[in-house]
């Protein structure tokens, strides 16, 4: 039962002149159950019905008519409070979650509408860092939750696999690399060579020249460098793809910015027929000084194309592909800029579609004091970063569950999921600065800490199972069994239960994976406070019942919910 929208329609048709929407928005959950379960400030509306707040939520509470939902309602200090029946709350929250088990908290929002998500997007022949990472979970997680309200995603991989880099890149291995050390070491090797080009070009400006007349070369289809860049795509890939086996994270498409070679002289004449283009000193841009943004690169002086001129050309082939509501890049904030650009550069060129155009920044992560540059190397590796935390996380399971079966899998499991939950745990746009005791602490506000909660719940409905031979777990609750869940530790779980669905419509609408992980983050801790004060394996049998079934619930929805983060929910560790 949806008691916020029972409350806002019934409050809709008492109050004049307000509509249900607006009353949906303003509805809260007192955090103190005294205050009622649901409750609705009354002051927005004193001007527009003149009377005191508190005037208006006694009025409310004395026409209130009465529903089996509800238990009471009261006026309090401009506040109309709602108290639910708990039998009522419990009955209708676990038969759903039961009902629904691994698609609670799924809504068809979206009706197959498309939205379209780039992220992740490393770039070819560089080291897959940490920022990557975190372009990769909010991606990921921002992708799982629409499908889960009923869009239709398509999950974009824009590799960085074109650019000038290219030119330094063939032209550094040509100097200085050698075959079999590439196979044998793959994008380190590159990096290696990419570094090495640009120490050396410091000395030797001429190198710089060089690599743009190979970049040149490379765009104009030359068969050596085609084949050179092809190598050091499929080798970065093949890393790549690592990642993303050990992340569970999976793309629609793999289109590069190279595979918008052949579409960008096409979109380079509509500017142009658009008078949007301009010559300067033989370079191509559309000015954007109306828009207090500096202009837009679009050709270069050689020839050669730029990031934006591939992004634009992305953008217009993709709402002719995909023709989506939305088309969403997950990138760090630093990209900010670039982004606003082009966004207007669609819009100038008479697109209506420009505002369907989404950024999601992001902010930095930091590891113990160490700064992010690609330039220098001196990055935080990501494989070497989940490697650790796979390998801290076997020597605590080691002390805590030595006889663990499936160990390996699990620190797996745990560990990864370590890193991802700890990146969406903050608002995105916050930096980070990571730390592996916050990270893989089991009682902090970690993904640990939910994982273990959902093993404990795991671990009680096993144990139950095996006390009670030949019984059912408790699919089903009969109506008697959930009056009996009325302590407050039960009902404060129920209520933590019944706001997953508006929790995950949240993040969704604010593009913010966090809502979903903190969100995880009470519902495990009022797991926990129930599981202290609720005893489950008891005589009683009616009560084990009951507190069972909502021990499963709990299971199902945070199983869900860290599904939908891209965390996985062992059942031991
Ligand atoms: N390759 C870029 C980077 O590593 C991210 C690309 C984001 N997507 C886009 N369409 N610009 O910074």
């Amino acid at each position: 039962m949806d008691y916020k929208h029972l409350l806002a329609t019934q409050l809709g048709s008492q109050l004049e002149g307000v509509d249900e929407a607006t009353i949906m928005e303003l509805i809260e959950y007192p955090p103190n159950p005294q205050m009622g379960d649901l409750s609705m400030p009354c002051f927005k509306f004193s001007k527009l019905l003149r009377r005191a707040p508190q005037a208006i939520a006694e009025e409310l509470a004395a026409s209130w008519k009465e529903h089996p939902a509800v238990q009471r309602v009261e006026a309090v200090a401009g506040y109309f409070n709602v108290f639910l029946q708990p039998g009522h709350l419990a009955s209708s929250v676990i038969g759903e979650i039961l009902e629904q088990q691994d698609r609670y908290g799924s809504q068809n929002i979206g009706q197959g509408r498309n939205i379209v998500i780039d992220f992740s997007s490393p770039n070819i022949a560089k080291t897959f860092h940490i920022g990557h990472l975190r372009s990769t979970m909010i991606g990921n997680a921002i992708y799982k939750i629409h499908e889960f309200l009923g869009y239709h995603c398509v999950g974009i991989n824009h590799l960085g696999d074109w650019g000038t880099q290219f030119g330094k890149l063939i032209v550094a291995y040509k100097l200085w690399g050698e075959q079999a050390t590439v196979e044998a070491e793959g994008i380190g090797e590159l990096q290696r060579l990419y570094i090495k080009f640009h120490d050396e070009a410091e000395q030797n400006p001429e190198l710089e020249n060089e690599a743009r007349l190979c970049f040149v070369r490379l765009e104009q289809g030359d068969e050596e460098a085609i084949k050179l860049w092809k190598w050091f795509v499929e080798i970065s890939l093949k890393e790549f793809e690592k990642m993303y086996e050990l992340l569970g994270v999976k793309f629609d498409a793999y289109t590069g910015e190279s595979f918008y070679n052949d579409k960008m002289a096409a979109f380079v004449e509509e500017l142009k027929a658009k008078n949007l283009l301009e010559e300067d000193e033989g370079a191509q841009l559309v000015r954007l000084d109306d828009y207090n943004m500096p202009p837009a690169l679009m050709i270069k002086k050689d020839g050669g194309t730029l990031y934006h001129t591939r992004d634009v050309t992305a953008a217009v082939y993709r709402q002719a592909t995909y023709d989506f509501e939305k088309c969403i890049y997950v990138t760090d904030a630093g990209q900010s800029l670039h982004f606003q650009q082009w966004f207007k550069v669609i819009e100038l060129m008479g697109y209506d579609w420009h505002n369907r155009l989404v950024h999601v920044p992001f902010g930095k992560v930091s590891l113990e004091g160490a700064k992010l540059s690609t330039r220098k190397g001196n990055v935080i590796r990501l494989e070497e970063l989940l490697t650790q935390a796979i390998e801290k996380t076997s020597e605590i399971i080691e002390q805590k569950n030595p006889d663990l079966d499936n160990k390996a899998a699990i620190a797996q499991e745990v560990g990864v999921g370590a890193i991802i939950f700890s990146d969406l745990s903050n608002n995105r746009i916050k930096d980070i600065v990571f730390s592996w005791e916050e990270a893989l602490n089991f009682e902090g506000e970690t993904g640990p800490y939910v994982q273990y909660t959902h093993a404990r719940a795991s671990s009680v409905l096993r144990k139950a199972g095996e006390r009670v031979i030949g019984e059912e777990l408790p699919l089903k609750l009969e109506n008697h069994a959930a009056d009996l869940l009325v302590n407050a530790s039960e009902q404060a779980l129920l209520k933590q239960l019944y706001v997953f669905k508006e929790r995950l419509e949240q993040s969704a609408q604010k593009l913010e994976p966090s809502v979903v992980s903190r969100y995880l983050v009470d519902l495990a801790q009022s797991f926990n406070r129930f599981y202290h004060d609720s005893p489950i394996l008891i005589e009683d049998a009616a009560l084990r019942q009951a507190r069972l079934a909502l021990v499963r619930c709990t299971q199902i929805t945070i199983r869900n919910g860290l599904t939908l983060i891209g965390l996985k929910a062992p059942e031991k560790m």
